[in-house]
């Protein structure tokens, strides 16, 4: 597939200033503006990219950025945020667009109201910020899917998106145009201030194929962005994934001499870090995670004081409000919460860490540039207790139209995006048995002729649940409740729903298919509209919908409380405020005055569980920092329960990694079926007990990287969790910026360490690719000699 015809209209290489002097030349001949596409006004300012500066108006900029997503920020708020942005000290402020949220259905385009990105560059402008734009088509960010939409997955196959297939690159590129034709006239070519716009996003951490990134250049300019345009990576990845003539930037959370060095590499030019992690994200059921502020600042002095450039991820990360929140692979979902311990907090305040960042960034202000102050927060109210008395069970709340199918499957298949979907059939009678699915995502609640009989938690690979002797035929429901797609990685072909066949296995029986199932779904949609519901006074048991009302005096911004509740979803006036776990960390959502009304308000939650007390109340403090696994129905396994099978097993390969924090790929001499790889650490490079890992990802028999969405991790003999989260899932989620660390604070056990990935099935494997634990040179854990050993199962699984 030639570039050209990757996009309808490419004109491969015109570069921005070429083309900048074609228009002064066309007007200087007298064509009007018009004629020839050019700004209607001249641009009261010109932005470039020098050999070591980035030049506004001929003059040296130091970009000092900051991430929003005004999708994660009530639009009321907008403005409010973005005015702690500058106070901070910032001069630019970085957004993504996620095109999902903008193309929910294919072909229907949406930037009103909390979309309205263009009314969000203009009150940056008004705020005297300049806008990076960072349009994707793929973004990531935590976000549902990356920000891909799921109407692609209708399409079958598990390795087309983000390629040069054109059942991604058309929908891509009139995605691109459109942006194009919204926001292009917010460019500073255009009296705007939008400066540089992203080509794709870390395109470097999925595929190595140049073209395609060329071809998303090329939609870019398609598009009519005329400002330079740019690419990021993780520093591990600049080097061997950036494209010559696309300027590039380095993404990392610590090491800022590694990444400015990376990209001398390839470029001359100003050093930028396009992600500089002051936080991290977190995800239902892990400790909540915070920066390490020292370092951080130390980092940050560092960069300005060599005149690097940089965009804090996030400045200010808000709230993943309605159903929009991603998911780590291979499924640890992330919470509605985006706080991401970021400088000005997901309700808007700003306190110590906000001004230790403005006191590193003021001495290096322009002359003459001066702060204003941080605007005051917003008011914050408490609700008292109150009750929900009314509920509607989901089962009698199921629509009458159903969709026939043979054998069930994804949910996309049905043209349904995400929500609760019933599968429904008859088994007949017969003795007891199992019930066998293929593959579940994410959580299911099964029932024989309405009563619950059993669970599957994808996060426990639970895809069987037992089925009691039936007398005569009887109705089996199982309920889906969908909670995120993944946003990164090969996973991102994530689909939903119940993956037939769907099997029985009686007792000393032969299995068998279970056939013509009936598919309903409450379909959620974009904005999670609530469906209608028929309501009846008093408690429900099992998957319901609950409602209440309370009142308030004055609207201000307030925490609810749903620490009492299971899993689900909560909405407060038609406002779908987002998801919500007992496991935590996260105990409270994030409630804007501006959803609240003066007077009589409505709540309704949806709690796949039940709450324990169907009550709830909204506190002044957040609480995002109190994990309750034993809020889960079956304790999760912890990584180190299971017996070691390895002794007497000959390794498959020996070897010794590289020092530093290059990714390194190992080849095996003959490639090997297995079940299970484990890695296991002899000794590393600092000499010190401890065993750490970023990455690793396997090749399969024809080398390519595998799908990792079947896998889980089987054994970690240590992971370091009471000082940081360094569970032995982070080796396996894509993100080079966390990892896995054996234990550091309360013991230091000696090496061998071992970790051990259970690939969810038998495969080839031909090798693997070790990311080290990235960061400063002197970061502990990086693995010297190893060995691999391949196997069926080399632990017995844990209890
Ligand atoms: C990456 C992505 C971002 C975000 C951060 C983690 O680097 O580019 O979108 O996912 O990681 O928060």
């Amino acid at each position: 597939m030639s570039l050209l015809n990757s996009c309808p209209v490419s004109r491969p290489g015109v570069s921005t200033m070429y083309r900048f002097s074609i228009f002064t030349l066309l007007l200087a001949l007298g064509f009007s503006p018009d004629a020839i596409g050019a700004p209607a006004t001249p641009p009261a300012h010109r932005f470039e990219i020098g050999q070591a500066d980035f030049i506004l108006d001929g003059q040296r900029l130091q970009i000092r950025c900051g991430e929003m997503h005004f999708a994660r920020v009530p639009r009321e708020y907008w403005a409010h945020r973005l005015r702690a942005i500058k106070a901070m000290g910032l001069n630019t402020v970085c957004a993504y667009l996620f095109w999902n949220y903008h193309e929910w259905e294919e072909g229907k385009f949406d930037w009103q109201n909390q979309r309205d990105a263009a009314e969000f560059c203009r009150l940056a402008q008004q705020e005297g910020l300049w806008v990076i734009l960072r349009p994707g088509p793929y973004a990531c960010a935590e976000w549902e899917m990356g920000g891909l939409p799921w109407w692609l997955l209708k399409q079958p196959g598990d390795d087309f998106l983000r390629t040069r297939d054109p059942r991604f690159m058309e929908p891509a590129c009139r995605w691109l145009s459109e942006v194009g034709r919204v926001l292009g006239p917010l460019q500073i070519t255009r009296g705007g201030p939008i400066i540089m716009v992203q080509v794709e996003n870390e395109y470097g951490y999925f595929g190595q194929d140049a073209d395609y990134m060329r071809a998303m250049r090329q939609a870019v300019l398609d598009a009519g962005f005329t400002v330079p345009l740019f690419a990021c990576n993780p520093t591990s990845e600049v080097v061997r994934s950036s494209l010559p003539g696309l300027f590039s930037v380095a993404n990392f959370g610590s090491a800022p001499e590694a990444g400015f060095k990376a990209l001398a590499e390839v470029q001359h030019g100003p050093p930028m870090c396009g992600e500089f992690y002051p936080g991290w994200f977190d995800t239902w059921g892990s400790p909540h995670r915070r920066g390490d502020t020292p370092a951080v600042l130390r980092d940050l002095d560092y960069m300005l004081k060599v005149n690097g450039s940089f965009s804090l991820y996030m400045a200010h990360g808000g709230t993943t409000f309605g159903l929009w929140g991603g998911c780590d692979r291979p499924f640890r979902p992330d919470t509605s919460s985006y706080d991401y311990d970021a400088p000005i907090s997901e309700a808007g305040w700003v306190g110590e860490k906000f001004a230790q960042f403005r006191a590193v960034i003021k001495p290096y202000l322009l002359p003459g540039e001066t702060l204003p102050e941080p605007p005051d927060p917003m008011p914050v109210i408490a609700i008292p207790a109150f009750t929900l008395t009314q509920s509607a069970p989901v089962l009698a709340n199921l629509p009458t139209a159903a969709i026939d199918d043979v054998s069930p499957h994804p949910i996309e298949t049905y043209g349904i995006s995400r929500g609760l979907i019933a599968y429904r059939t008859t088994v007949p009678a017969g003795p007891a048995g199992t019930l066998q699915v293929n593959r579940v995502r994410d959580l299911a609640w099964v029932f024989l002729d309405g009563q619950p009989v059993g669970a599957m938690d994808i996060r426990v690979r639970g895809t069987t649940v037992t089925l009691p002797a039936r007398a005569k035929p009887v109705t089996l429901e199982v309920l889906v409740y969908t909670i995120a797609r993944v946003n990164f990685g090969i996973e991102v072909h994530d689909r939903k729903g119940l993956h037939g066949p769907v099997r029985f296995r009686p007792e000393g029986g032969t299995p068998f298919a279970l056939e013509n199932w009936q598919i309903r779904a409450i379909d959620f949609g974009a904005d999670a509209t609530l469906p209608k519901l028929t309501w009846r006074d008093g408690p429900a048991t099992g998957p319901a919908f609950w409602r209440g009302t309370f009142e308030v005096a004055a609207p201000g911004d307030t925490f609810l409380d749903v620490a009492k509740w299971g899993t689900g979803i909560v909405w407060v006036n038609g406002h779908c405020l987002g998801r919500y776990w007992n496991i935590g960390p996260t105990q409270t959502m994030y409630l804007p005055a501006p959803w609240l009304k003066r007077g009589v308000n409505e709540i309704v939650i949806l709690d796949l569980n039940g709450p324990e007390q169907p009550s709830i109340a909204g506190v002044k403090v957040p609480v995002l920092d109190h994990l309750r696994p034993e809020m889960n129905p079956e304790p999760l396994p912890r990584h180190n329960r299971g017996k070691l099978q390895l002794s007497g097993l000959a390794p498959s390969f020996e070897g010794r990694f590289a020092p530093g924090i290059a990714p390194q790929e190992i080849h095996f001499a003959k490639t090997e079926t297995a079940r299970q790889f484990c890695l296991e650490s002899i000794d590393a490079f600092d000499g010190r007990e401890y065993a750490a890992v970023a990455e690793l990802s396997l090749f399969d028999a024809d080398g390519k990287t595998m799908n990792q969405s079947a896998w889980t991790i089987a054994y970690a003999d240590s992971e370091e969790m009471a000082k940081g989260e360094c569970s032995a899932d982070n080796a396996i989620n894509g993100q080079a910026a966390d990892f896995w660390h054996t234990e550091w604070s309360a013991v230091k056990p000696p090496h061998p360490h071992r970790l051990i990935i259970d690939l969810g099935a038998s495969v080839r494997v031909s090798g693997f690719r070790y990311t080290p634990r990235q960061g400063a040179a002197d970061a502990g854990g990086r693995i010297k000699n190893f060995r691999v050993y391949l196997g069926e199962q080399l632990v017995s699984p844990s209890k």
